[in-house]
């Protein structure tokens, strides 16, 4: 007899690790940014009104498809549509996922070895940062080492299972994470000089609220909560099914969204403190904010250094939630649908993530000139499914519930069969965003993208 499916134990469980696989590097090195670019506070109401009006409404249509069928991507287009063409869109989104987790999980290793910096060394000089970057970036084998490291620890807890792996890790990680960032951030706004960073993330500057902000608020928001690529349908699936899943939506985009904030009021302020021009990606993390612990440990050393330390702590492990979601979305596919065994499956997805993770890795070094029109391999991974593979799900998946799945079967869902009433009262308003603004939202976000 085919072994049970496994469940998440509670609601809050759930959340967290959906919540886990939403917070991560976006929030931390994309969204302050963002804010202070285009308009600080006006940004975050425009930010705020994209989130509930549309990211919310593609989370809970995913979110409907994976509860509903309590299947992976591929199984459950199978099911809702049996021979048909969407079963693409469920293989669609196995790849997209797993093409992420490799370049993520690059990234995810620099991270563990500016961790391990700054637990012996530290940062002493703007140089030693700069060159330190650079340097290991580029030489060939450290970063495929730590890349390896950090792959190997999703690895270890999507083997253990839904419960005893991925439910416990995020259980004891996301608590940590917020009591992270929220020390770190009130080390930042004591700082002197802090509050000009305050102040880049909430004056209000409403002339810079240009269509293009508006598109890059809801493309952010939508890359917050990782739509679109088959995570939040996966975990989802792993919902009890009397569980009301607007709760788990509403608390994911609730989570995330504060951190998001927190996350900001954490970075910006040592930012402005130090001196330094803030700017945006993974120079954000590796450069600027080591130069802020060099600047800083002139006067405090020892608690600074403890910062440091405490700041990658926080990349690594909000790195880790989110890379562990994209592994489960292949390994559930293999599980339920070629019916091997987890570890096996755990396997596979890490031998082919792991070869495309490093060749990904060896792009800023011995595989710099190749290029895929005219982009190395990493940039090439990261364009082509940030910008284009995220927001081709996100609008299929939206177009599947809105117009191809029968209302009444979506209703049911999203109303727990009519007995959650807060539900019931929403669920008109959120068919009309689902089937009628998200796709055209999306198309504009795409758009955006493209033109850059
Ligand atoms: N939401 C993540 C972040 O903000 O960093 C990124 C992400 C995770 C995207 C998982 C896609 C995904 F499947």
């Amino acid at each position: 007899m085919a072994k049970e499916r496994e469940n998440f134990n509670s609601s809050l469980t759930a959340v967290m690790a959906l919540a886990g696989s939403a917070i991560g590097l976006g929030n931390i090195w994309r969204f302050p940014y963002m804010v202070g670019q285009n308009g600080g506070a006006a940004f975050i109401i425009i930010y705020l009104v994209s989130s509930v009006l549309l990211s919310l409404p593609i989370l809970m249509s995913e979110s409907i498809i994976g509860h509903k069928t309590g299947q992976g991507t591929f199984g459950a287009m199978d099911t809702l549509a049996p021979g048909t063409k969407w079963k693409w869109l469920g293989l669609l989104t196995i790849v997209s996922p797993l093409i992420i987790l490799s370049y993520y999980s690059v990234v995810g290793g620099w991270s563990i070895s500016f961790l391990l910096q700054s637990l012996s060394k530290g940062f002493h000089s703007a140089e030693q940062v700069s060159t330190m970057f650079s340097g290991l970036i580029s030489s060939a084998w450290t970063p495929v080492i730590f890349h390896t490291f950090f792959l190997l620890f999703c690895a270890f807890v999507v083997s253990a299972g839904i419960t005893s792996g991925i439910e416990k890790f995020n259980k004891y990680t996301m608590p940590m994470l917020f009591v992270l960032i929220v020390l770190i951030m009130v080390y930042s706004l004591n700082l002197p000089g802090a509050s000009k960073g305050v102040e880049y993330m909430i004056k209000p500057d409403f002339s810079k609220l240009n269509g293009h902000a508006i598109a890059s608020a809801m493309g952010q928001s939508f890359f917050s909560l990782s739509l679109g690529v088959g995570t939040i349908l996966t975990y989802s699936s792993y919902i009890r099914k009397d569980k009301n899943i607007l709760t788990a939506g509403l608390g994911t985009a609730g989570f995330d969204l504060l951190f998001a904030l927190i996350a900001g009021f954490a970075i910006m302020p040592a930012v402005f403190a130090a001196g330094i021009e803030p700017g945006a990606g993974p120079g954000l993390i590796f450069e600027t904010l080591p130069h802020i612990f060099v600047r800083m440990g002139e006067g405090a050393p020892v608690l600074v250094r403890i910062v440091a330390v405490l700041f990658f702590v926080t990349i690594v492990f909000a790195a880790l939630t989110s890379a562990i979601s994209m592994y489960e979305v292949g390994v559930t596919y293999l599980v339920d649908e070629k019916k091997i065994s987890r570890r096996k499956a755990t396997v596979l997805i890490f031998a082919g993530t792991w070869t495309l993770g490093a060749l990904c890795s060896l792009s800023f070094g011995p595989l710099a000139d190749f290029k895929i029109l005219g982009q190395t391999l990493f940039n090439f991974c990261d364009l082509l499914t940030s910008n284009f593979l995220m927001t081709f799900g996100g609008l299929l998946f939206v177009i599947f519930v809105g117009w191809k799945m029968d209302k009444t079967t979506v209703r049911d869902e999203f109303t727990n069969g009519g007995r959650a009433k807060f539900n019931c009262a929403l669920f008109d308003t959120f068919y009309f965003l689902l089937k009628y603004i998200a796709p055209v939202a999306i198309v504009v976000i795409f758009i955006t993208n493209f033109v850059g």
